[in-house]
């Protein structure tokens, strides 16, 4: 299975899923780079679908759904590992709620596409208001082997950098991370989110000194997980 990312909008970005010449689209705001990748790849174009039906990651659906003819999957009708096949390969779908109550990732063999429940350097906000759900989505994803490779919905890497910086100062991994950080291509690891993403590292000694310094709860993993979305 390959992947191609698109970014679109100020810090937007779409990818095209494909396994030979059969892909899916997710998150299409990229509408005309998708279907000139795709038409010099030789790449029908079979699905259209999203992470989450939030305005800016819906905003291609409908011109591409035209260009292309391809079949619409509405991500609230997912049910967790479902399948979406591409000619002989398939990618499965998790439902991760947390960001939205209707958001969801896609797994193929050694990449994730992890719209806004997992960013580069930080999470998405809360927006269902289930912290619980939201902690249990990204478990789901930190599951996956550490080489995985993550590719989120919008590049805020130097913006989550900063705040990684500042909740972490002592981390020395939040410098490479940031020399090898390529707008032209915004990807990292699962093993790179553990080592970097503040919100990942519930149980960091560092972080959780900072969390007991500011009397947060800190008993359990989830409650820091709790901790670490509501003081930052
Ligand atoms: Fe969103």
């Amino acid at each position: 299975m390959k992947i191609r990312q698109f970014r679109y909008s100020a810090d937007n970005l779409g990818y095209l899923v494909f396994s030979k010449d059969t892909g899916v689209a997710i998150d299409a705001g990229a509408v005309a780079d998708m279907t000139g990748f795709a038409q010099e790849h030789h790449i029908t174009i079979a699905y259209v679908t999203n992470t989450h039906l939030h305005h800016d990651h819906i905003s291609g659906n409908a011109q591409l759904l035209e260009k292309t003819g391809a079949a619409f999957l509405d991500c609230r009708d997912f049910s967790d590992k479902q399948k979406i096949q591409l000619g002989r390969e398939a990618l499965t779908v998790l439902t991760t709620p947390g960001h939205t109550h209707d958001s969801v990732c896609f797994a193929a063999d050694d990449f994730l596409v992890t719209g806004d429940t997992l960013f580069n350097g930080t999470v998405g906000n809360c927006f269902s208001g289930d912290l619980e759900a939201f902690y249990h989505s990204l478990k789901k994803l930190t599951a996956f082997a550490e080489d995985t490779k993550i590719f989120a919905g919008h590049d805020y890497v130097t913006e989550s950098l900063e705040i990684a910086e500042a909740i972490d100062p002592d981390n020395p991994d939040i410098r490479q991370y940031r020399e090898k950080y390529d707008p032209a291509l915004v990807v990292s690891t699962i093993k790179n989110e553990l080592l970097v993403n503040p919100f990942l590292r519930f149980n960091a000694p560092a972080i959780i000194k900072k969390l007991e310094q500011r009397n947060f709860s800190c008993h359990t993993e989830k409650q820091r997980f709790l901790s670490l979305m509501e003081a930052f």
